[in-house]
């Protein structure tokens, strides 16, 4: 009973359990429906942990003669199996009731994403469009439809949550699995790989960004666009040796001869929230330790280091990476 006690004891300290990769603190409908059931399924635990406990404390301490074995044998049977059962079985179709919503298609907006090692390949299909926009390492979503997400995966099995808008999803290889989110606050959460991938499972997040549906439509059109030429010398110069250390065998920057589909699109890398699917901060300091040596920052990395270029060089591209807005 103490121990139990103590248990309860501890319910406050789920109230650290916010924040932007939070199932408790949702911003979607989905995720929204699960913290709900999860607080009714731990209201109903708890009071089926006290009533069992507590029966079975007062039945063992009963005098021998002070029940009669009719009423002992009811208030076993009546708060040992069949108040249980009744509450268990309320709790399962209330949770059952709301599998359809979270299964339904998406209307407007498709999102086809592809795990990688250990990295989120995005390509954004807008209704009516013919070919997508493809991004990388960061879900854009509008707030208020609910959008379709078709998954899948090359070489190995992932699984993608964005634990603040909704559940998660197993990605396989060879095969599409579907789902559908409905954010309802714009802001900026954080999405996880949620199934043991290799050496850096941990280090496969992205930034999972809601935006008002007017904005995500401008966000749309222009990452659509090619990239914007070099602004500065700096960033020219970086141009010149993103060519030449064959850079663009492994990544595409439209607008320019790179158009390698190996690693993710840079056409508008520094749009984004975070560098090397949600690990890094979108700064040049990042920019430069990253390329230098990407296995020294998420062990197993396909991108080899190029710390052959030294300091001066390493600097022209991180200028010009962060100039493709
Ligand atoms: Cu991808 Cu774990």
């Amino acid at each position: 009973m103490r121990a139990g006690l103590a248990c309860l004891a501890l319910v406050p300290a789920l109230a650290a359990c916010e924040g932007r990769q939070s199932v408790l603190d949702p911003a979607g409908r989905d995720a929204a429906v699960m913290a709900e059931l999860f607080w009714w399924m731990l209201g109903g635990a708890v009071i089926l942990w006290l009533l069992v406990n507590g029966l079975m404390v007062y039945v063992s301490r009963l005098n021998r003669d002070a029940l009669s074995v009719r009423a002992a044998t009811l208030l076993v049977v009546g708060g040992g199996i069949v108040f249980p059962t009744v509450l268990l079985a309320v709790l399962l179709s209330y949770g059952l009731s709301e599998m359809p919503r979270q299964l339904a298609p998406g209307t407007g907006l498709s999102v086809r994403v592809t795990g990688e090692l250990w990295w989120w390949r995005m390509e954004y299909l807008p209704e009516g469009a013919e070919t997508p926009v493809i991004s990388a390492n960061e879900l854009r979503l509008p707030a208020g439809s609910r959008s379709e997400l078709r998954l899948g995966a090359n070489e190995v099995i992932h699984s993608f949550w964005v634990p603040a808008l909704g559940g998660k999803t197993d990605m396989i290889p060879g095969r599409e699995t579907r789902m559908s989110l409905e954010p309802l606050e714009p802001g900026e959460y954080r999405g996880q790989c949620a199934e043991f991938c290799g050496d850096s499972h941990a280090l496969m997040a992205f930034g999972a960004v809601v935006m008002e549906p007017e904005a995500f439509r401008e966000w749309l059109e222009h990452e659509a666009t090619d990239a914007a030429p070099p602004a500065t010398e700096a960033a020219r110069a970086g141009r010149a040796v993103f060519l030449a250390e064959g850079c663009g065998s492994c990544h595409t920057v439209r607008g320019t001869p790179a158009d390698g589909t190996i690693g993710p699109d840079l056409t508008h890398l520094a749009g984004r929230t975070t560098l090397a699917a949600g690990v890094l901060p979108m700064t040049a300091d990042a920019l430069k330790r990253w390329i230098a040596d990407p296995r020294a920052i998420k062990p197993g990395a396909r991108m080899p280091g190029f710390d052959h270029l030294g300091d001066a060089r390493l600097d022209l591209l991180a200028a010009y990476l962060e100039g493709l807005e």
